[in-house]
């Protein structure tokens, strides 16, 4: 087909962190574009069921649990009886989500990428039925994201709200009594934490032996500590096989990941979050000649090109982390790849953060990762011991920086602090840079600041933090 008879020169499916990137680059980029969304509302699973409302539930669910136990007290700060009104925590979760989904629908009304509404399957090579439609495009971009992944047995119903998936999670009109969560990754600690702090009586059952799979070790082992102290229970290398509901309540039937004897637990809630599985079903990949891996997933090369000619995939529904700053990021090297420039994503370079209190935070290599591959260096440094901390009363966590042992490049740091989320940002920004654990020591960070635990983890390295 000639160029100019394409009815587009980009189509991305899914309005997704990945997708209405991509969408908005290739635009930026002077190529005519469109955007397919089966949703209502643009932004994808994180904006509308994922980041975006578990931050808001997290933020406000923080503030009661402070006004709430009185520990706002010794700052001054005196309150009378508190409590909670979920109806108005949930309008402002509801309120940030249109906001910022709205404001998708504004930047794709700015830069000219046309909305389709409605769900795309492929009917041929460079042609997609949208809603009725058939839309030719020269590049195609699959950005349809992830789904929750079932757990056989304990079957999820939002609607009624006794076994739910993060988006029922979400979306809870009354504080559960006892909840029950299975799957102890970034999910269950978020969600677990935010009704925990309402006042539910929280379990998590994990079936391996720690929490927050492919986190550094040390990391995993202090989080469950601080979340037994915070009152999550933990209920690890356990699995659950079965689960019954009747009259509002669910009976989950548990034994040993490795067997043994089975035992019974009640709750009036039980959130399944065991990980996400990626969305491909609908899209009649077959037409393409496009097939997923074993895991389901799209596979691509690393400018993002799948087998098929034309087509391009990027975000949860390909291999790597499912984070939505990795499918952003995806998104704008996809479109940059498109338009013949040179779009790459350092893979090797993508924190990621559980929203937590304390956040966890992590980018770059395990500390059992990077010996595998050689001898290192560790620097640590707590939280205990950093003024600003200790002065807001955070005295939880660590900094963790490694860094090779012959080179001193930094190849990994870890962070259990408050603002973990946030002080990550330097560690991902140095490493991208080919920074040293010297590098990171010598430069000037402000004081009082939660980051100079950066600094001086990394003045660890060399056996000479100041404040320790
Ligand atoms: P998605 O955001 O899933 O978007 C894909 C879109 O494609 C969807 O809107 C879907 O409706 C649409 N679609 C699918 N198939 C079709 C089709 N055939 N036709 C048309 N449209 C289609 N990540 C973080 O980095 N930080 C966080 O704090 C965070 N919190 C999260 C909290 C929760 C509760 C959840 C569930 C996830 C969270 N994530 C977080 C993960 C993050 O949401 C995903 O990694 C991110 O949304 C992936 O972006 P994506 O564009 O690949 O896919
Ligand atoms: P996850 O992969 O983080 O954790 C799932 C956990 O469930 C693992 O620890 C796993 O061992 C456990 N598990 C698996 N099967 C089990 C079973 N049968 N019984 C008990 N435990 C079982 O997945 P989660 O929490 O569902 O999140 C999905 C994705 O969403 C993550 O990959 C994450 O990247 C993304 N996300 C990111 C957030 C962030 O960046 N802050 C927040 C929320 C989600």
């Amino acid at each position: 087909m000639p160029e100019q008879s394409y009815d587009y020169d980009v189509l991305v499916i899914g309005a997704g962190p990945g997708g209405y990137v991509a969408a908005i680059r290739a635009a930026q980029l002077g190529l005519r574009t469109a955007c397919a969304e089966i949703r209502e509302t643009l932004g994808g699973t994180c904006l509308n069921v994922g980041c975006i409302p578990s931050k808001a539930l997290l933020h406000g669910s923080e503030f009661f649990e402070e006004a709430h136990d009185g520990s706002l007290g010794k700052f001054g700060v005196k309150l009378g009886s508190v409590e909670l009104d979920l109806t108005a925590l949930q309008a402002e979760k509801a309120k940030a989500v249109k906001e910022l989904t709205g404001g998708i629908e504004f930047l794709f009304k700015k830069n000219k990428v046309t909305w389709l509404k409605g769900q795309a399957n492929f009917t041929a090579p460079h042609s997609v039925e949208v809603g009725g439609q058939v839309v030719t495009a020269r590049d195609i971009v699959i950005a349809t994201g992830s789904s929750v992944t079932p757990l056989p047995g304990v079957e999820v119903d939002n609607a009624k709200g006794v076994i739910v998936d993060s988006t029922g999670a979400l979306a809870l009109g009354k504080v559960p009594e006892r909840m029950v969560v299975i799957g102890g990754g970034v999910i269950g600690l978020e969600l677990g934490s935010v009704w925990r702090r309402l006042g539910a009586k929280v379990t998590v059952i994990e079936f391996l032996d720690q929490l927050l799979l492919g986190m550094d070790g040390e990391v995993r082992k202090e989080a469950a500590k601080i979340f037994k102290k915070q009152g999550l229970e933990l209920r690890l290398s356990t699995k659950v096989t079965a689960a019954k509901v009747a009259k509002g309540k669910a009976t989950l039937t548990l034994e040993p990941s490795a067997g043994g004897a089975s035992e019974t637990l009640e709750a009036d809630c039980v959130l399944v979050s065991i990980g996400r599985r990626p969305n491909t079903e609908g899209l009649n990949l077959a037409a393409i000649g496009l097939e997923t891996n074993a895991r389901g997933q799209i596979e691509t090369d690393h400018e993002f090109r799948t087998r098929a000619e034309g087509v391009w995939a990027i975000g949860d529904v390909i291999p790597g982390p499912m984070l939505a700053h990795k499918a952003e990021d995806e998104g704008i090297a996809v479109a940059e790849n498109i338009a013949g420039q040179t779009g790459i994503v350092n893979e090797a370079v993508i924190p990621s953060v559980v929203y937590t209190m304390p956040e966890i935070a992590g980018v770059g290599l395990t500390e059992e990762q990077a010996r595998e591959k050689g001898e290192v260096k560790v620097g640590k440094f707590p939280m205990a011991a950093n003024s600003r901390a200790k002065t807001n009363r955070e005295p939880d966590g660590f900094v963790k920086v490694i860094a090779d042992a012959k080179t001193d490049r930094v190849l990994g740091v870890w962070a259990i602090a408050a603002v973990a989320g946030t002080m990550i940002a330097e560690a991902a920004m140095a490493m991208e840079f080919g920074a040293t654990s010297e590098d990171i020591a010598y430069t000037c960070h402000a004081h009082p600041t939660h980051s100079e635990a950066i600094k001086e983890a990394a003045m660890a390295v060399t056996g000479k933090p100041i404040h320790m």
